[in-house]
């Protein structure tokens, strides 16, 4: 097939699973993501690039040698005071899937990689469930890429902050389809406040990759009986994924 007939066979997939539509409404309301705690005002827009701005620009421009550093070394949020190492995130570099979490944990912080302690257990048996596993067509990201102390849900300051780290990982790593687990990936892939027990079952896009919202593990752990929902979710993802890959 010469890209011409792949792009129009993707479309006419991606239509019938509902998405096109959706692509024009948001094509034609898209601006850049602004954080959802700090909307920039028309003024702002208009003046010459801010140091926000700009740090943003260098960021999409980034490869992952420069991404990675640039991580290490970022101080753009409290959340660089109390850690030990940023986590950028692992697995395959061109991935179909993308799963998207909170923050690092303990022993994410201790060791340098995403969903390493109790939830990433947890994480990796829902991987299996379908058919997937950690770093084989997969990448696993977090909303921020350094631990909030205590475990505690980063602020929007702290996910706008790192926002533009995950929006290039994305660029880079081109996933045919995004899961986002919990609330905080979800409303920072969306832009938008997202209930996740709303959400869920629903095919949603960023850019244009196809997104599905599904409960964070850590939640799982505590709340055994919405595992039944996020087991529903994940047969969702992986049929979805189907459609997408003829
Ligand atoms: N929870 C997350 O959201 N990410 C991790 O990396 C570990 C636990
Ligand atoms: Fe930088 Fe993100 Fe870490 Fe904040 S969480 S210091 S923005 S890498």
């Amino acid at each position: 097939m010469n890209p011409d007939e792949m792009s129009r066979r993707r479309s006419g997939i991606l239509r019938e699973m509902g998405l096109a539509p959706l692509w024009k409404l948001r094509s034609e309301v898209q601006s850049a993501p602004v954080s959802l705690a700090q909307p920039k005002s028309s003024a702002v827009e208009t003046s010459l690039p801010t140091a926000v701005d700009q740090r943003a620009g260098a960021i999409a421009a980034m490869g992952w040698e420069e991404l990675r550093a640039s991580v290490a070394a970022c101080r753009a949020c409290e959340l660089c005071q109390a850690r030990k190492q940023a986590v950028l995130g692992v697995g395959d570099l061109s991935p179909d899937w993308l799963f998207v979490g909170e923050g690092p944990g303990a022993e994410e912080d201790q060791r340098g990689e995403p969903f390493v302690g109790q939830a990433g257990k947890l994480l990796d048996a829902m991987l299996a469930a379908i058919g997937l596993q950690r770093g084989r067509n997969v990448y696993i990201a977090n909303t921020v890429k350094c631990r909030p102390p205590a475990n505690r849900t980063p602020t929007p300051a702290e996910t706008a902050a790192c926002w533009p780290y995950l929006e290039r990982q994305i660029a880079l790593l081109k996933p045919k389809l995004i899961v986002a687990l919990g609330k905080p990936a979800a409303q920072t892939l969306l832009q938008k406040e997202v209930k996740v027990g709303e959400a869920r079952g629903r095919l949603f896009e960023h850019n244009g990759i196809p997104l599905i919202v599904t409960y964070h593990p850590a939640y799982l752990l505590r709340t055994l009986q919405d595992k039944a929902k996020a087991w529903e979710d994940l047969c969702f993802a992986r049929a979805s994924m189907r459609k997408l890959q003829v």
